[in-house]
Order: structure tokens, then C-alpha cells, then sequence
């Protein structure tokens, strides 16, 4: 039986990690892309002779051609740049912009049925340009953040508590990073919920902690951001969808006024299976919860109306 097939745009570190974690699980056969010439060759070709040494037997190609990546299942979009010193906001917004909708344009007409997994930042906003860009339905495009910013949180409860991070399940909900919405009381140690066990304040701090995850990274690597544990978010993702396994997972999704929220990508449980979302999980939450998910709704649609009005002024200028 032929191997599913995934192609991973952007060899960068979160691409070529999440293209090693791919193939490595023997998940999928691994079509590396991007811009710059040689460079998903090279890493193509040295994680495939990693392969008698691990024993899989994955293929794993490098190109910078999208016919190479044509009849895909799923298709990882982590292409884009990192903010340089003197570049705006709005200049990274429009800069990521332009290159999600290129890459996506060129990978959903030779992939039609994938499933896109969106990972450059600013992540929610670059959902609505790869679901504008494909066409595709809901279903089939999903942005991975919940699953990371999630992770940070679980194993700072982890380390607090001395316990196992797989007894930890953590709930977040809302737009990466600054603005994500942890919610405490869904969040249990072993099954106890982790307010019986992590004193209010204390809690607060671990939450803060995790809210700044990214930055605690990009300050310590001062030359880039997070890869390993964005790469094992996506991989989480993408096997999650191969493997069928209706998994619930905290991911940006489009709502249709689920949790009160019209046509946004927010972070929301979701179910993921071979279609991609196969259901909004919605859930009770108290007034100041739903405070603070409008707020980070608000934080994104202020991103996605900045591009809208960019994309006008640019139609002016033309
Ligand atoms: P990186 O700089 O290592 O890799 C980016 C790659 O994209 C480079 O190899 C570059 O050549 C390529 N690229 C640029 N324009 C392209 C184009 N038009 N077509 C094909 N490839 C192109 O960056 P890294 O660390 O891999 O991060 C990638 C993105 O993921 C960034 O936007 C980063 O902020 C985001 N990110 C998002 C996370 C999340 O939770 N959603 C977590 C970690 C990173
Ligand atoms: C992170 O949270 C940079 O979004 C990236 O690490």
C-alpha cells in the first residue's frame, strides 16, 4: 500500500524538524519545499540516509517545484520570515502574507483534497489568507498553536508539581501566545482539577509563563524562535489526521458563531480526523472567560482587518 503523502512548505527549522518527525514515526512519505534553491535537497537527502540507521522506510524529497508535491494529504505551511530589526509589524504581516498565499495558491491546485495544517505566524491571521488562497472548505484548514501553547503549559504544571507531564491535561483556548485563553478549570492533574492543587497566584505565574512561551525562546536563542516543540505540535496534528484518530486538540479554527465568534480563526478544542475537523467542541465558561475569549478574538480580527485595509491601500496604489 502506497505510503500517505505530506508535503512540508518551508525547510526551515520548524519545516525540516516536522518533516524529521514525520518520516522518522513512519507517518508519512515527506515532500520538503522552499524558495531557496539546494536547501530542501539537502535536508531532504540527509534525513533520508538517516533512514537504514532508524530503519523506516519513508521517502523524503526536497524541491522547490510544487508539481513534485501534487496529490498531497496534507500539507504543512510553515514558510515565511521572522521579524528582521527595523521591520514593522505591518511589514511582517504583509511580508508573511504574500508568501502564504503564494505557497498555498501554488500547493492546493495539485493537491485539491488536502488537508492544510497553517503554522506561520501571525498564525490566526494566516489562516484566513490560506483558506481565501485554497478555497478549501472549513474542514481543511487548521492552524496549529493550541497543541503548542497547551504544551508549554502542561509542562510547567508538570515541573511544579514534580508529576509526570503525561498526567497533565491542559485546556487553552483563543489566539497564540499573547493572546491565548487558558482556562484552569479544565486543566487536571491525574484527574484533579489543577486549582486544588496550585494556589491562585502561583498559577497565574505559569500561566504568564506560558502566554510568553514563544519570546522566553527567542530570547534565549537570539537568533530565531522555537522549533522542537512547535514541530512535535504539528506532528501531534498531522498524525492526529493520518491516523483517523478523532482526537480532540486545542487548534485555529473558522468559526461559523461557535462561541459566539462569526467568520474568525480562533484557537478552539476541535475534533481531528482523516476529514480534519470533524467537530467544534464547544464548552461552558463563566463570564470572565468569555471576557477574555472576545478579547483575543478582538486581537485577531484587528490582524485580519489591517490586512484587509492593506490589501485596499495596495489596490489603490496599483
Ligand atoms: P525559518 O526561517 O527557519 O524557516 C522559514 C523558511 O521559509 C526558510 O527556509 C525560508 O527560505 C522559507 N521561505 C520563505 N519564503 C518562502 C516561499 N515563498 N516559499 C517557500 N519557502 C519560503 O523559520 P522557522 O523557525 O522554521 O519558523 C517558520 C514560521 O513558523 C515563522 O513564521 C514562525 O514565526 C512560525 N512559528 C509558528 C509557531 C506557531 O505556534 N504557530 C511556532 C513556531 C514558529
Ligand atoms: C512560538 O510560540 C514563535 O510562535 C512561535 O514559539
Amino acid at each position: 500500500m502506497a505510503h500517505p503523502k505530506v508535503t512540508v512548505i518551508g525547510a526551515g527549522n520548524v519545516g525540516a524538524t516536522t518533516a524529521q518527525r514525520i518520516a522518522e514515526a513512519g507517518l508519512a512519505d515527506v515532500v520538503l519545499v522552499d524558495i531557496v534553491e539546494g536547501l530542501p535537497q539537502g535536508k531532504a537527502l540527509d534525513l533520508l540516509e538517516a533512514a537504514p540507521v532508524l530503519g523506516h522506510d519513508m521517502q523524503v524529497t526536497g524541491t522547490n517545484d510544487y508539481a513534485d508535491t501534487a496529490g498531497s494529504d496534507v500539507i504543512v505551511v510553515t514558510s515565511g520570515l521572522a521579524r528582521q530589526p527595523g521591520m514593522s509589524r505591518d511589514d511582517l504581516l504583509a511580508k508573511n502574507a504574500g508568501i502564504v498565499r503564494s505557497v498555498v495558491s501554488q500547493a492546493a491546485k495539485v493537491s485539491p483534497n488536502a488537508i492544510l495544517v497553517i503554522v506561520t505566524n501571525p498564525l490566526d491571521a494566516m489562516c484566513h489568507i490560506a483558506m481565501e488562497a485554497s478555497g478549501f472548505p472549513r474542514e481543511r484548514v487548521i492552524g496549529m498553536a493550541g497543541v503548542l501553547d497547551t504544551a508549554r503549559f502542561r509542562t510547567f504544571i508538570a515541573q511544579e508539581l514534580g508529576v509526570s507531564v503525561t498526567n497533565v491535561s491542559a485546556f487553552v483556548l483563543g489566539g497564540h501566545g499573547d493572546t491565548m485563553v487558558p482556562l484552569p478549570r479544565y486543566t487536571t492533574v491525574g484527574g484533579v482539577p489543577v486549582t486544588e492543587l496550585i494556589p491562585a497566584a502561583r498559577l497565574e505565574e505559569l500561566v504568564t509563563r506560558a502566554r510568553n512561551g514563544g519570546a522566553e525562546i527567542v530570547a534565549l536563542l537570539k537568533t530565531g524562535s522555537a522549533y522542537y516543540a512547535p514541530a512535535a505540535a504539528t506532528y501531534q496534528m498531522v498524525d492526529a489526521i493520518l491516523g483517523d484518530r478523532h482526537a480532540i486538540l486545542p487548534c485555529a479554527a473558522y468559526l461559523q458563531g461557535e462561541y459566539g465568534q462569526k467568520g474568525l480563526f480562533v484557537g478552539v478544542p476541535v475534533q481531528l480526523g482523516r476529514g480534519g475537523i470533524e467537530k467544534i467542541v464547544e464548552i461552558e465558561m463563566t463570564a470572565d472567560e468569555t471576557a477574555a475569549f472576545g478579547r483575543s478574538a478582538g486581537a485577531v480580527k484587528e490582524l485580519v482587518d489591517r490586512l484587509a485595509e492593506m490589501a485596499r491601500e495596495a489596490g489603490k496604489a496599483g
